[in-house]
Protein backbone atom coordinates (compact mmCIF):
# COMPACT_ATOMS: atom_id res chain seq x y z
CA UNK A 1 0.00 0.00 0.00
CA UNK A 2 1.02 3.63 -0.39
CA UNK A 3 -0.52 6.98 -0.74
CA UNK A 4 -1.87 8.44 -4.19
CA UNK A 5 0.70 10.60 -5.42
CA UNK A 6 -0.02 13.99 -7.25
CA UNK A 7 3.24 15.61 -8.44
CA UNK A 8 2.37 19.42 -8.62
CA UNK A 9 4.62 22.10 -9.88
CA UNK A 10 5.28 25.47 -12.12
CA UNK A 11 7.33 25.75 -15.21
CA UNK A 12 8.23 28.46 -17.31
CA UNK A 13 7.56 28.51 -21.08
CA UNK A 14 10.92 27.04 -21.80
CA UNK A 15 11.04 24.36 -19.43
CA UNK A 16 12.32 25.75 -15.90
CA UNK A 17 10.95 25.46 -12.48
CA UNK A 18 13.52 28.19 -11.11
CA UNK A 19 16.39 30.46 -12.96
CA UNK A 20 20.37 29.66 -12.79
CA UNK A 21 20.68 30.58 -9.66
CA UNK A 22 18.70 28.00 -8.09
CA UNK A 23 16.59 30.71 -6.58
CA UNK A 24 12.91 30.80 -6.23
CA UNK A 25 10.80 32.58 -8.89
CA UNK A 26 7.47 33.22 -9.25
CA UNK A 27 5.86 31.13 -11.94
CA UNK A 28 2.56 30.74 -11.31
CA UNK A 29 -0.67 33.34 -11.90
CA UNK A 30 -2.40 34.02 -8.79
CA UNK A 31 -5.35 31.89 -10.32
CA UNK A 32 -2.67 29.18 -9.49
CA UNK A 33 -1.87 29.81 -6.74
CA UNK A 34 -5.33 30.06 -5.67
CA UNK A 35 -5.37 26.41 -7.20
CA UNK A 36 -2.88 25.13 -5.73
CA UNK A 37 -3.73 26.42 -1.76
CA UNK A 38 -7.24 23.71 -2.64
CA UNK A 39 -5.08 21.17 -4.21
CA UNK A 40 -2.78 21.31 -0.78
CA UNK A 41 -5.72 21.43 1.48
CA UNK A 42 -6.93 18.40 0.05
CA UNK A 43 -4.18 16.57 0.56
CA UNK A 44 -3.01 14.67 3.76
CA UNK A 45 0.90 15.28 3.16
CA UNK A 46 2.86 17.81 1.06
CA UNK A 47 7.03 16.37 0.41
CA UNK A 48 9.55 18.40 -1.00
CA UNK A 49 13.48 18.08 -0.94
CA UNK A 50 16.40 19.32 1.32
CA UNK A 51 17.27 21.41 -1.82
CA UNK A 52 14.19 22.83 -1.95
CA UNK A 53 14.07 23.85 1.72
CA UNK A 54 17.79 25.03 1.29
CA UNK A 55 16.65 27.28 -2.09
CA UNK A 56 13.02 28.39 -1.00
CA UNK A 57 12.74 28.14 2.61
CA UNK A 58 8.93 27.77 1.96
CA UNK A 59 6.19 26.85 4.71
CA UNK A 60 4.59 24.62 3.11
CA UNK A 61 1.50 25.43 4.43
CA UNK A 62 -2.47 26.10 3.84
CA UNK A 63 -2.47 30.22 4.65
CA UNK A 64 -5.03 30.45 7.22
CA UNK A 65 -5.60 27.53 8.28
CA UNK A 66 -5.09 26.03 12.07
CA UNK A 67 -2.02 23.68 12.47
CA UNK A 68 -4.42 20.83 13.11
CA UNK A 69 -5.75 20.94 9.65
CA UNK A 70 -2.60 21.16 7.62
CA UNK A 71 -1.17 18.94 5.76
CA UNK A 72 1.96 16.82 7.30
CA UNK A 73 4.88 18.31 5.69
CA UNK A 74 7.87 16.12 4.99
CA UNK A 75 11.16 16.93 4.05
CA UNK A 76 13.15 14.20 2.15
CA UNK A 77 16.63 14.64 3.97
CA UNK A 78 18.95 11.79 4.06
CA UNK A 79 21.93 13.57 5.63
CA UNK A 80 20.25 16.26 8.32
CA UNK A 81 21.15 19.31 6.59
CA UNK A 82 17.55 21.01 7.37
CA UNK A 83 18.60 24.25 9.86
CA UNK A 84 17.04 24.17 12.65
CA UNK A 85 15.30 27.62 11.60
CA UNK A 86 13.42 26.84 8.19
CA UNK A 87 10.34 28.22 7.78
CA UNK A 88 8.81 24.08 7.20
CA UNK A 89 9.61 23.31 11.02
CA UNK A 90 7.56 26.06 12.38
CA UNK A 91 4.59 25.99 14.76
CA UNK A 92 2.12 25.82 11.81
CA UNK A 93 1.91 22.33 10.96
CA UNK A 94 3.76 18.97 11.82
CA UNK A 95 6.61 17.63 10.04
CA UNK A 96 8.23 15.14 9.28
CA UNK A 97 11.83 14.77 8.27
CA UNK A 98 13.16 11.78 6.59
CA UNK A 99 16.73 10.50 6.88
CA UNK A 100 19.20 7.82 5.78
CA UNK A 101 19.26 5.21 8.44
CA UNK A 102 22.80 6.28 9.65
CA UNK A 103 22.04 9.95 9.87
CA UNK A 104 21.34 10.62 13.59
CA UNK A 105 19.93 14.18 13.84
CA UNK A 106 16.99 15.25 15.45
CA UNK A 107 14.75 18.23 15.35
CA UNK A 108 13.30 19.98 18.28
CA UNK A 109 10.23 20.77 15.29
CA UNK A 110 9.88 17.83 13.96
CA UNK A 111 9.37 14.29 13.79
CA UNK A 112 11.74 11.75 11.83
CA UNK A 113 11.75 8.84 10.63
CA UNK A 114 15.24 6.57 9.33
CA UNK A 115 14.53 4.55 6.20
CA UNK A 116 17.20 3.85 3.24
CA UNK A 117 21.23 3.37 2.94
CA UNK A 118 22.54 6.39 1.96
CA UNK A 119 19.62 7.69 0.39
CA UNK A 120 16.31 8.09 1.82
CA UNK A 121 14.48 4.49 -0.07
CA UNK A 122 10.79 6.26 -1.35
CA UNK A 123 9.92 2.34 -1.77
CA UNK A 124 10.27 1.96 2.08
CA UNK A 125 8.99 5.59 2.96
CA UNK A 126 5.36 5.52 0.64
CA UNK A 127 4.37 2.86 3.12
CA UNK A 128 4.97 3.81 6.16
CA UNK A 129 3.57 7.47 5.19
CA UNK A 130 0.30 4.92 4.67
CA UNK A 131 0.83 3.45 7.96
CA UNK A 132 0.35 7.37 9.27
CA UNK A 133 -2.81 8.01 7.51
CA UNK A 134 -1.19 9.58 4.35
CA UNK A 135 -3.65 8.85 1.46
CA UNK A 136 -3.02 11.65 -0.58
CA UNK A 137 0.74 12.67 -1.15
CA UNK A 138 1.21 16.00 -2.95
CA UNK A 139 5.05 16.18 -4.25
CA UNK A 140 6.07 20.02 -5.12
CA UNK A 141 9.81 19.39 -5.60
CA UNK A 142 12.55 19.72 -6.93
CA UNK A 143 13.44 18.40 -9.79
CA UNK A 144 15.99 15.53 -8.29
CA UNK A 145 13.16 14.32 -5.80
CA UNK A 146 10.23 14.60 -8.74
CA UNK A 147 12.71 12.56 -10.62
CA UNK A 148 12.97 10.21 -7.96
CA UNK A 149 9.47 9.64 -7.54
CA UNK A 150 8.66 8.45 -11.63
CA UNK A 151 11.97 6.23 -11.43
CA UNK A 152 10.13 4.43 -8.68
CA UNK A 153 6.95 4.57 -10.64
CA UNK A 154 5.77 6.14 -7.67
CA UNK A 155 3.40 8.93 -9.69
CA UNK A 156 0.04 8.63 -10.19
CA UNK A 157 -1.00 12.48 -11.88
CA UNK A 158 1.33 15.00 -12.75
CA UNK A 159 0.38 18.56 -12.75
CA UNK A 160 2.14 21.07 -14.75
CA UNK A 161 1.30 25.03 -14.64
CA UNK A 162 2.99 26.44 -17.69
CA UNK A 163 3.99 30.11 -16.73
CA UNK A 164 4.32 32.81 -19.60
CA UNK A 165 7.97 33.75 -18.86
CA UNK A 166 11.62 32.81 -19.96
CA UNK A 167 13.99 32.22 -17.85
CA UNK A 168 16.54 30.40 -19.84
CA UNK A 169 19.76 28.81 -18.53
CA UNK A 170 21.62 25.08 -19.38
CA UNK A 171 21.82 24.39 -15.66
CA UNK A 172 18.28 25.67 -15.09
CA UNK A 173 16.27 23.13 -12.78
CA UNK A 174 13.33 21.16 -14.91
CA UNK A 175 10.75 19.49 -13.45
CA UNK A 176 12.22 16.03 -13.55
CA UNK A 177 16.31 15.91 -13.27
CA UNK A 178 17.89 13.00 -12.13
CA UNK A 179 20.09 10.80 -14.64
CA UNK A 180 16.92 10.71 -16.99
CA UNK A 181 15.20 7.85 -18.49
CA UNK A 182 16.66 5.62 -21.44
CA UNK A 183 15.71 7.21 -24.84
CA UNK A 184 13.74 4.12 -25.34
CA UNK A 185 11.90 4.27 -21.74
CA UNK A 186 10.35 7.36 -21.34
CA UNK A 187 7.75 8.08 -19.01
CA UNK A 188 4.32 7.99 -20.58
CA UNK A 189 1.33 10.25 -19.59
CA UNK A 190 -1.92 10.70 -21.33
CA UNK A 191 -3.11 14.44 -20.84
CA UNK A 192 -6.23 14.52 -19.20
CA UNK A 193 -7.30 18.11 -18.49
CA UNK A 194 -5.85 22.10 -19.96
CA UNK A 195 -6.92 24.60 -18.36
CA UNK A 196 -6.50 28.57 -18.67
CA UNK A 197 -5.41 29.63 -15.22
CA UNK A 198 -4.75 33.87 -15.54
CA UNK A 199 -1.54 34.36 -18.28
CA UNK A 200 -1.12 30.52 -17.67
CA UNK A 201 -2.09 26.86 -18.51
CA UNK A 202 -2.35 23.98 -16.01
CA UNK A 203 -1.73 20.93 -17.94
CA UNK A 204 -3.02 17.82 -15.78
CA UNK A 205 -1.88 14.35 -16.59
CA UNK A 206 -2.48 10.52 -15.68
CA UNK A 207 0.55 8.25 -15.14
CA UNK A 208 0.34 5.19 -17.76
CA UNK A 209 1.09 1.91 -16.22
CA UNK A 210 5.51 2.35 -16.27
CA UNK A 211 7.84 1.07 -17.66
CA UNK A 212 9.40 -0.30 -14.36
CA UNK A 213 6.87 -2.80 -14.74
CA UNK A 214 7.30 -4.32 -18.14
N1 LIG B 1 8.69 25.91 -9.65
C1 LIG B 1 8.35 25.02 -8.74
O1 LIG B 1 7.20 24.59 -8.67
C2 LIG B 1 9.40 24.53 -7.75
C3 LIG B 1 8.98 23.73 -6.68
C4 LIG B 1 9.97 23.26 -5.80
C5 LIG B 1 11.30 23.57 -6.00
N2 LIG B 1 11.65 24.37 -7.05
C6 LIG B 1 13.09 24.68 -7.29
O2 LIG B 1 13.78 23.44 -7.40
C7 LIG B 1 15.14 23.64 -6.98
C8 LIG B 1 15.49 22.55 -5.98
O3 LIG B 1 15.35 21.32 -6.64
P1 LIG B 1 16.50 20.23 -6.67
O4 LIG B 1 16.14 19.28 -7.73
O5 LIG B 1 17.81 20.92 -6.69
O6 LIG B 1 16.40 19.56 -5.25
P2 LIG B 1 15.18 18.84 -4.45
O7 LIG B 1 14.51 17.87 -5.34
O8 LIG B 1 14.38 19.86 -3.75
O9 LIG B 1 16.01 18.07 -3.31
C9 LIG B 1 16.91 17.07 -3.73
C10 LIG B 1 17.60 16.51 -2.52
O10 LIG B 1 16.69 15.75 -1.73
C11 LIG B 1 17.43 14.76 -1.07
N3 LIG B 1 16.81 13.44 -1.22
C12 LIG B 1 16.66 12.55 -0.22
N4 LIG B 1 16.12 11.44 -0.68
C13 LIG B 1 15.95 11.59 -1.99
C14 LIG B 1 15.44 10.74 -3.00
N5 LIG B 1 14.99 9.51 -2.74
N6 LIG B 1 15.40 11.20 -4.26
C15 LIG B 1 15.82 12.44 -4.56
N7 LIG B 1 16.32 13.29 -3.64
C16 LIG B 1 16.37 12.87 -2.36
C17 LIG B 1 18.82 14.72 -1.68
O11 LIG B 1 19.73 15.36 -0.80
P3 LIG B 1 20.46 14.43 0.29
O12 LIG B 1 21.23 13.39 -0.51
O13 LIG B 1 21.30 15.35 1.07
O14 LIG B 1 19.36 13.81 1.05
C18 LIG B 1 18.68 15.54 -2.93
O15 LIG B 1 19.87 16.21 -3.32
C19 LIG B 1 15.22 25.03 -6.39
O16 LIG B 1 15.79 25.87 -7.36
C20 LIG B 1 13.76 25.41 -6.18
O17 LIG B 1 13.58 26.81 -6.30
C21 LIG B 1 10.73 24.86 -7.92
Amino acid sequence: MRPFVIVNCAMTADGKIAGRCRRQVRISSQEDLDRVKVLRASCDAILVGVETILADDPHLTVGGHPPERNPLRIILDSNGRTPDEAKALDSRARTLIATADACSRTWAGAETIRCGRGRVDLAALLPALSERGVKRLLVEGGGEVISSFFEGGFVDRYCIFLGSLILGGRDSPTPVDGEGFPDDQPRRLRLTEVTRLGDGALLSYEVLDDNTKT
